[in-house]
């Protein structure tokens, strides 16, 4: 399928490694300009490069940390400087929160609300106007299946998912007119770093019995007893559905979180 987005200039927050990865080099392989976004200036370039020689197409990186108060105006201003536009915003910066209400600390809710909630809006704020001056736009925010289905061993960023959820509907019928859609992904269990790092070790302190497992088998198991299709999404899959809400061959979903998680209503 052609996705009919050639040219177009695309912002991918978090796109130095695992989602955000796939999805700058989907929308590079459909003929995109992509500007990557994170924070690990080593990292990012790398990805970069990556990227670059894998796809050959136009792409270029910012270090930054979207909890930032000017991130989002520093983000689009380097979009507009080096590729003349902003037509797609993908906001998939973040990472999972394991834990209750009463092990989240203030400063927990405060920096997953920054970076997951408030760079969002802020992103999406000045996105709108650069959009608006071509009519045609697309943003998909990356939420979760818990944002649907609550999961108290993920309160925290399922109360933000929920939330996103939420902006990304009342959004979309705030800037319908506008040309612009703007859609949400439930995601599932899928198998990158943000897995590993924030609920594998959830996951092992809770199930005592699979210290034995290598974690790439705890992924397996825990995938095969809470996913109907029996095993962890793939960076690439959820990249595949992103593609396609971010593309011209979408027309008609405005509103929607797309549930992306193999049929299950929880990870972990
Ligand atoms: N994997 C899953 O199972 C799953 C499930 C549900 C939802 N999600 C959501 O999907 C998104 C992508 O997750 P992932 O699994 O691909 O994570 P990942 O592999 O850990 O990648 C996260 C990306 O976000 C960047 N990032 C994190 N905090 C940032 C910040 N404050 N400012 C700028 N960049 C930042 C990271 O780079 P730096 O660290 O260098 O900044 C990296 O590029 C996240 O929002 C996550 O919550 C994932």
């Amino acid at each position: 399928m052609n996705l009919g987005i050639e040219g177009r200039v695309a912002v991918v927050t978090g796109g130095s490694a695992g989602i955000g990865e796939a999805v700058a080099q989907e929308l590079l392989e459909n003929g995109a300009c992509v500007l990557i976004a994170a924070r690990d200036a080593g990292r990012l370039r790398a990805t970069e490069e990556t990227l670059a020689a894998r796809t050959g197409g136009r792409i270029s990186s910012i270090a930054v940390d979207v909890a930032d108060a000017d991130a989002a105006a520093r983000i689009a201003d380097a979009a507009v400087s080096r590729f003349g536009s902003l037509d797609i915003l993908v906001n998939n910066a973040g990472r999972a929160h394991a834990g209750g209400l009463m092990s989240a600390t203030e400063a927990d809710w405060e920096e997953m609300t920054s970076v997951k909630l408030t760079s969002m809006r802020r992103l999406c704020k000045v996105a709108i106007p650069i959009m608006g001056r071509r009519g045609w736009g697309r943003i998909v925010n990356m939420s979760s299946i818990g944002g649907i289905y609550p999961n108290p061993k993920l309160l925290v960023s399922h109360v933000l998912s929920a939330a996103i959820c939420n902006l990304t509907k009342s959004l979309a019928l705030e800037v319908a007119g506008m040309g612009i859609l703007v859609n949400a992904i439930g995601i599932g269990a899928v198998a990158t770093d943000n897995w590993a790092n924030n609920m594998l070790p959830a996951v092992r302190r809770g199930r005592p019995e699979l210290a034995a497992l290598s974690d790439h088998d705890v992924l397996a198991k825990v995938s095969a007893e809470l996913t109907p299709v029996g095993r962890p999404g793939s960076a690439r899959e959820i990249a595949a559905i992103a593609a396609f809400l971010a593309s011209d061959r979408n027309g008609f979903v405005t509103g929607d979180t797309i549930e992306a998680s193999g049929g299950s209503d929880r990870f972990m």
